[in-house]
């Protein structure tokens, strides 16, 4: 697992506000399409991995909710601080998905979005999550991919965005060195068929252009601002160049592969 302190993108920061209400702008549309394929309705008993803000849980529950005998979403994190209140049928619950037990048995569907790709410990965790579901619950899982297109403008033309692609290749490396795999991805269909999950099916969203992107590159590089000057590439004038840049810019936002497979009935 990755510590809590070892997580490069710490949720404790100030910066993790923003971070989720950008992840939100750039994704949620893309994952509750998934929970509108997969079939999520009223009744079902949901886990939510790593939810990190409210934004997902709320989806779940909305879907849950939606006549018929109400469901329940379990939420979960190690920082549950920014989770917020929660509408009724919602349980949020601190909890380490590397190290402590799993939280039930028997979801409907079980959900994790950018959270595995950080944990070195990610297959045995994949595994764990898959043995919680039961005969025929689904098992979502969305993460970057960010071999697949690493850079934060794809066609650059002013100076301050070919420093932002600089900026986006030492960041990636940061991840990296913190135990993230930016192809993990690719690797999540084989991973889901290993779990002994069926109907597996995975798509992938490339974001060139949105808003959202912008404000996820400000949390994040100003988060981790002191480790990308330590790395020897960039000057903090650079960084701070870009960072004051990012009001006028659409970086890219990373390539998110979303992967669900079911458990045989
Ligand atoms: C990049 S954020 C993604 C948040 C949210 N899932 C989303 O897509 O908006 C990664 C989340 O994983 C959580 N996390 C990291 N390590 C974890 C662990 N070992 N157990 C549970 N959650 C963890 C972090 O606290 C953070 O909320």
């Amino acid at each position: 697992m990755v510590a809590v302190s070892e997580y490069l993108l710490d949720n404790r920061a100030r910066q993790a506000r923003d971070r989720f209400g950008a992840l939100s702008a750039l994704f949620d549309r893309v994952t509750d399409q998934h929970f509108e394929a997969i079939g999520v309705a009223a009744g079902w008993r949901c886990w939510e991995v790593g939810a990190g803000g409210p934004a997902v849980p709320r989806l779940l529950a909305e879907r849950v909710h939606r006549g018929g005998t109400p469901g329940t979403v379990l939420a979960t994190d190690i920082e549950i601080g920014w989770l917020g209140e929660m509408p009724a049928g919602v349980e949020v619950r601190q909890h380490d998905v590397v190290h402590d037990e799993v939280p039930g048995a028997g979801f409907d569907l079980v959900h994790a979005r950018l959270v595995l790709v950080h944990l070195p410990e990610r297959e045995t965790v994949l595994r764990r999550l898959a043995g919680t579901l039961r005969p025929g619950g689904w098992l979502f899982v969305e993460d970057v991919e960010t071999a697949l297109q690493p850079v934060a403008f794809l066609d650059p033309h002013a100076d301050v965005e070919f420093l932002g692609n600089r900026i986006r290749a030492d960041f990636v490396a940061l991840l990296e060195q913190r135990g993230a795999d930016m192809t993990f991805g690719r690797k999540l269909p084989r991973l889901l068929r290993w779990c002994g999950l069926v109907d597996v099916t995975a798509d992938g969203r490339i974001t060139l252009a949105h808003p959202g992107g912008a404000d996820l590159e400000r949390a994040n590089i100003d988060q981790v601002r002191a480790g990308l000057v330590g790395q020897g590439h960039v000057t903090a004038e650079e960084v701070d160049t870009y960072l004051s840049a990012l009001d006028r810019l659409t970086p890219a936002g990373p390539p998110l592969i979303s992967v669900y497979g079911r458990r045989p009935e």
